[in-house]
Order: C-alpha cells, then sequence, then structure tokens
C-alpha cells in the first residue's frame, strides 16, 4: 500500500533572493529546494556571506523571496496578506536571536510573559506558562532578574523560554550561539534539541561553528547562496543534563 505522503512543514522551491545594493544586485539565496519536516532538528551552517540569515529570514516568514516559493503547512506564503503572514508567524513560529533581544528593564518572568501578553492573554495565564518555561530551561531560580544580571548564557535561556511560551511548532535561531563560549554554545543546542525530542518542536538555527554540528539531526551547508550538501545523521542519544 502506498505510504501517506507527510505535508512538509516547510517547503522552499525554487527560492531566490536578490538584494539590490546601489546599482548592482546581489544574488544571496539562488535557486534554493528545500524541504524541513515536523519535529526535525536542523543546523544551517556556512561562511561568511553565505545566505544563512537570509535562509532563516525565509523559514520563518520574515522575509520573501525575488523568485521561487516558500510554504508553511502547505500555504505559499505569497498567497496571503501581510495580515495572514504575521498572524501565522504570530500562532506558530518563534524566534531566537544572536544578541538576546530581550527586553532590559523587564524581569526574566516579564520578557517570557511577552508574546502571551500580545497575543491577549490575562496575566495570570501568561505567568503561569512563563514560570513553566523557565523552570525548563534551569532558571527557576533567576525568574525576577533583569537581563544585565545574568549571563549570556542564561540570557539565550531566557529567549528560548520566550520564544516557546506560546507553544509554536517551530523555533528559528540565527546564530543563537555566535555571543557564547563553546560551553555555552553546546548547553544551548542541547537544550534546543531536548525540547524538540519531547515536544515534537522543528528547529532550525544557524551557525558557524562547525563543532556544533555533530550534535543535530540534519545539516544543510550552505555556499554562495546555493546548499552545497544536505546530510542527515543518526540520532546522538544525548543524556540529560541539568542547567545551573
Ligand atoms: N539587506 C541586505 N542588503 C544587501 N545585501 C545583503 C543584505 N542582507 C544580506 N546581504 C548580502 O547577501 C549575502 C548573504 O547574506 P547573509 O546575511 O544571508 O549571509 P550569512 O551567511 O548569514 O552571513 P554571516 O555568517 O556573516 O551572518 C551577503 O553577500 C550579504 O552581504
Ligand atoms: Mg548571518
Amino acid at each position: 500500500m502506498p505510504q501517506p505522503v507527510q505535508q512538509a512543514l516547510v517547503e522552499l522551491s525554487g527560492a531566490t533572493k536578490q538584494y539590490q545594493l546601489g546599482g548592482a544586485g546581489i544574488l544571496a539565496l539562488d535557486n534554493v529546494g528545500l524541504r524541513i519536516d515536523a519535529g526535525e532538528f536542523v543546523a544551517v551552517w556556512g561562511p561568511s556571506g553565505s545566505g544563512k540569515s537570509t535562509l532563516c529570514n525565509l523559514i520563518g516568514l520574515i522575509d520573501s523571496p525575488s523568485a521561487g516559493s516558500v510554504s508553511f503547512r502547505g500555504a505559499d506564503a505569497a498567497l496571503m496578506s501581510d495580515d495572514q503572514r504575521s498572524t501565522m508567524r504570530n500562532r506558530s513560529i518563534g524566534f531566537v536571536f544572536q544578541g538576546f533581544n530581550l527586553v532590559p528593564v523587564l524581569s526574566a518572568l516579564e520578557n517570557v510573559m511577552l508574546p502571551l501578553q500580545i497575543g491577549g492573554a490575562s496575566a495570570q495565564a501568561a505567568k503561569a506558562a512563563a514560570r513553566l518555561r523557565l523552570e525548563q530551561v534551569g532558571l527557576g531560580g533567576q525568574m525576577a532578574q533583569r537581563p544585565a544580571k545574568l549571563s549570556g548564557g542564561q540570557q539565550q535561556r531566557v529567549a528560548i523560554a520566550r520564544a516557546l511560551v506560546a507553544g509554536p511548532v517551530l523555533v528559528v535561531a540565527d546564530e543563537p550561539t555566535a555571543n557564547l563560549d563553546t560551553a555555552n554554545a553546546v548547553l544551548i543546542i542541547d537544550l534546543m534539541r531536548e525540547i524538540s525530542r519531547r515536544e515534537g518542536t522543528t528547529f532550525v538555527f544557524s551557525t558557524h561553528d562547525d563543532r556544533l554540528l555533530a550534535r543535530v539531526d540534519r545539516k544543510v551547508m550552505l555556499r554562495d547562496g546555493c546548499i552545497a550538501d544536505d546530510v542527515r545523521q543518526e540520532r546522538a542519544d544525548y543524556r540529560m543534563r541539568v542547567y545551573s
């Protein structure tokens, strides 16, 4: 019997992105085809300027291609209105950034509550959900701290809790470990992978650090805006860690 075909979570087809800089066109992505399924844990890697951020922005529906298509759960993003696209993004996609991007005057707890409150949740419901997420990333004891009182690794864990609090199906992280030392970078990747395993959340993150690549299920290498390599590897079975 034929197997039912699973719908891709995100699918890029012939995706090309050209930027205009002065009079010249810069081809940041060149005819990229890429399918990402629900639950995958994927690293996008490659040298500086190879198109990693551009690809993350297309996958996260932050930007649209100059040619070709990006679909999310079978729906072509180009056929959605701006409102539909941002609703889809707010409901289904979480983001983590290189610079953590936390609100400095808010506590860790308030930062994580924010997406839910913007979405209309009560303060009580937002607080309960944010507490659970902060405990999950090992920051149960630091909820009242402002970002400046936390280490870089701790700030990035707050950002991961914030990205997850509204229950996204996909988290897109552009260079989430670029500002961290190796030990903290490994902690962040392992934390994301554990959450992906446990909850089935799809993660796509970019990195230029090839030491992290052994820890992912799939590594997509970009070179000059093209996919140079796309490798699936055996799921490594890492033990649970305790985060402090
Ligand atoms: N807004 C923009 N305007 C013009 N050119 C851009 C813009 N954004 C990116 N580019 C160019 O597109 C190409 C791909 O850039 P991109 O930022 O996606 O690469 P990257 O792999 O993320 O690089 P890095 O490792 O330095 O973050 C580069 O040549 C870059 O200079
Ligand atoms: Mg980049």
